[in-house]
């Protein structure tokens, strides 16, 4: 337990995916631990699931602050207390300063409900649906100053079916977004990641997964 890597998530909303992170962390041999878990909007219900889980919780609202910069002080202070190594974004939805992002370079990676740099912002699933694309998915990725960029750490992808509405796209993101933010923490705790050049390289990664095509005909 002594060499977990510490990690903080941060919330804003419902945290489907803080549980998943909280269920990987049970796991016996999972190389990293939840050591604070911050939301900025004090009705969020993640602060129940991580309660509920026995986590160490606080509400730190950006709207009580005079500008970002105090706001993220404040954050930065908190998280140093509690020792934190790395910072997850789950579902939280503050746009970070590069001041922030550049202080926590390498230690600070999101959750984006797309397959970036494809649909960057908020409304992806009615964006790519109107879209009319074929394959959506989900990314973990290393955040930088610009929104919704960064050095991609893990994706994974769906099919867009024809009576797909934004709510059942989302679910079926939303399902892989519980594996592969897991699976990129996992990465991370066990040092097998390596950013070279704005590039993740991961150590052992294996070749030729399955390809997803879609349409898939009968
Ligand atoms: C997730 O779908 C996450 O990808 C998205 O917010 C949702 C939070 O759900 N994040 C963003 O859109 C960030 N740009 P959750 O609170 O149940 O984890």
């Amino acid at each position: 337990m002594a060499d977990n890597l510490r990690v903080a998530v941060l919330i804003s909303g419902r945290g489907t995916n803080l549980q998943a992170l909280i269920d990987a962390c049970a796991k016996n041999d999972f190389p990293a631990e939840i050591v604070r878990v911050i939301s900025n909007n004090e009705d969020a219900f993640g602060l129940k699931i991580a309660q509920a889980a026995g986590l160490s919780t606080t509400v730190i609202n950006h709207r009580g602050f005079k500008n970002r910069t105090s706001f993220e002080e404040t954050l930065s202070a908190d998280l140093e207390e509690h020792g934190t190594e790395l910072i997850c974004l789950a579902g939280f939805m503050r746009l970070l300063t590069s001041g922030f992002v550049r202080y926590w370079h390498d230690r600070l990676i999101n959750i984006h409900p797309s397959l970036l740099p494809a649909f960057k912002g908020l409304n992806t699933h009615r964006r790519t649906i109107e879209e009319g694309v074929r394959v959506a998915g989900c990314t973990v990725h290393f955040v930088r100053a610009d929104m919704d960029a960064g050095p991609i750490i893990a994706q994974a992808a769906v099919a867009v079916l024809p009576d797909d509405d934004e709510s059942t796209l989302a679910s079926r993101i939303l399902a892989q977004e519980h594996v592969i933010f897991p699976l990129a923490l996992r990465l991370i705790a066990s040092g097998r990641i390596k950013v070279i050049n704005e590039i993740v390289q991961i150590d052992g990664e294996l070749t030729s997964p399955d390809p997803l095509v879609s349409p898939k005909l009968n």
